[in-house]
């Protein structure tokens, strides 16, 4: 099942978009979205240094160039692949979360989530996901 998260416009070109999804035990994890020079990736928001550690923290993640760059010590994550090739979490990689672009429009694809309320975990207090169109 696919459920429409947002448009791509949506998404700013120097930050993110924030989400929160549920995961078949009932957890929510919250999701970014960034954009890519051709398309969109997902990222589960947390660092791979400390994952108690945000990378957005409610105004979208900070970029350098092609890189998400972790608020607390400054990991440096690959937005195209969620790689960090510098800072103390190197060698690591993001945990990505399937979407698809359709007609500008971002929609959560991965089998394992469902979408649950745009911003963070903490913030559900939105519509359900029944504001949101599925196919
Ligand atoms: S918590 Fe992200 S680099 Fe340390």
């Amino acid at each position: 099942m696919a459920t429409l998260v947002t448009s791509v416009d949506d998404i700013p070109e120097d930050g993110s978009y924030l989400f929160t999804v549920e995961a078949a035990d009932g957890e929510t994890e919250e999701v970014i979205l960034v954009r890519l020079e051709d398309g969109v990736s997902a990222w589960k928001n947390f660092c791979q240094h400390e994952t108690d550690q945000r990378l957005d923290l409610g105004e979208g993640v900070a970029r350098r160039d092609d890189q998400i760059i972790c608020p607390k010590h400054g990991s440096a994550f690959d937005v195209g692949s969620g790689y960090c090739g510098n800072g103390p979490a190197a060698g690591s990689t993001l945990e990505e979360v399937d979407v698809t672009v359709r007609h500008g429009q971002v929609y959560l694809t991965d089998d394992d989530l469902e979408f649950s309320h745009e911003g963070g975990s903490d913030e559900d207090d939105t519509p359900g996901s029944s504001s949101h169109l599925r196919f």
